[in-house]
């Protein structure tokens, strides 16, 4: 049992992560701004309504709480958004963690898990993409998350600051029981509007056919959250028990079209998705898939979801409650 601080804890994958960590006992605290996070995903007594860049407030509470490590996930996670207003992603999820590190440092608190993304990658050289895939964000969302993964790779060195850089691909579905959700305003991510237009009938857009890929639409690795959430306890442990910094993917290795998804839907959901093709999305690579082959060997992380039509299947009894 450790004590957690959990930043962004009232966010989509932030407060999968809580609900995993108090089953495994441990005890937790969460930050959030509540900008973009969900109140009612949190526990009144564990929250405490805090930007991370207040260094003071934050390191008080580090002390106060006698926190052993921070799990980090406080962020704007829009790529669209990012290229509209890139100094926001700067201040928010560079400067933001620049003041965690500070409150951090001041009061000897140790180990960090870090919320990264498969976005550092880019136009990845290769896929299955490994670790070792340059680090070439496109934009400033990815290029946030990797402004952090080279801090934290100083802060090791000079600081001994010990952390796990988890880099997410496509995150998914929902802890069945769990009372929490995919909800995010404005919703971009394709499975949550393809359920979207399968319940309301309002027709999803595909953003692109004309890829070169097998059905012409792009490919990603879909990873259910909950799989992801115990993703971060697993790095946790290693930190706790004396492991290095590292860097991991987190992915199943396998990919699925756009168009899988919607017809694996449809199965799922016993009806037809209505949908419409529009051009292509700017800034969308054709095929994002992770090796997981680094995650599996060191922390001996395997999800649990491995077959996307049971991840979408979490994600459907979530959006059938909202009808
Ligand atoms: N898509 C559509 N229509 C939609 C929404 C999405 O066709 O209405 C397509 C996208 O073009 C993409 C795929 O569905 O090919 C998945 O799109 P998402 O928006 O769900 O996810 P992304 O792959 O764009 O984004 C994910 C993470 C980001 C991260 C990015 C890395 O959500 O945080 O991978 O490139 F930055």
């Amino acid at each position: 049992m450790a004590r957690i601080l959990v930043t962004g804890g009232a966010g989509y994958i932030g407060a999968h992560t809580v609900y995993f960590l108090l089953r495994a006992g441990h005890e937790v605290i969460v930050v959030d701004n509540l900008c973009r996070g969900h109140r009612r995903y949190v526990d009144p007594a564990r929250l405490r309504v805090l930007d991370i860049r207040e260094t003071r407030p934050l390191a008080k509470l580090l002390r106060q709480e006698a926190i052993d490590a921070v799990i980090h996930f406080a962020a704007y996670a829009y790529v669209g958004e990012s290229m509209e207003k890139p100094e926001i992603y700067f201040d928010n999820n560079v400067a933001g963690t620049v003041s965690l590190l500070n409150a951090m440092t001041e009061t000897g608190v140790r180990y960090l898990v870090f919320s990264s993304s498969a976005a550092v990658y880019g136009v990845p050289r290769e896929v299955p993409i490994p670790e070792d895939n340059p680090v070439a964000p496109v934009n400033p969302y990815g290029e946030s998350k990797a402004m952090v993964e080279r801090m934290l790779t100083w802060m090791d060195r000079c600081r001994g600051l010990r952390s796990i850089s988890l880099r997410y691909f496509n995150a998914c579905g929902v802890e069945p029981g769990s009372g929490l959700g995919e909800e995010h305003d404005p919703e971009t991510h394709l499975i949550p509007l393809v359920l979207r237009a399968a319940r309301t009938g309002e027709p999803v857009t595909i953003f692109g056919d004309d890829y070169a890929t097998p059905d012409g639409t792009c490919i990603r690795d879909y990873v259910h959250v909950s799989d992801l959430a115990t993703a971060h306890l697993a790095a946790l442990d290693w930190l706790l028990q004396g492991g290095p910094s590292e860097v991991f993917n987190v992915g199943t290795g396998k990919g699925h079209s756009v168009m899988e998804v919607v017809r694996t839907a449809e199965t799922v959901v016993g009806k037809q998705v209505p949908y419409q093709i529009g051009p292509r999305r700017l800034g969308d690579p054709p095929v994002l898939v992770a090796s997981p082959e680094k995650i599996q060997r060191t922390l001996n992380w395997r999800p649990v979801y491995t077959r996307l039509e049971d991840m979408i299947r979490t994600a459907w009894e979530f959006e059938k409650t909202r009808s």
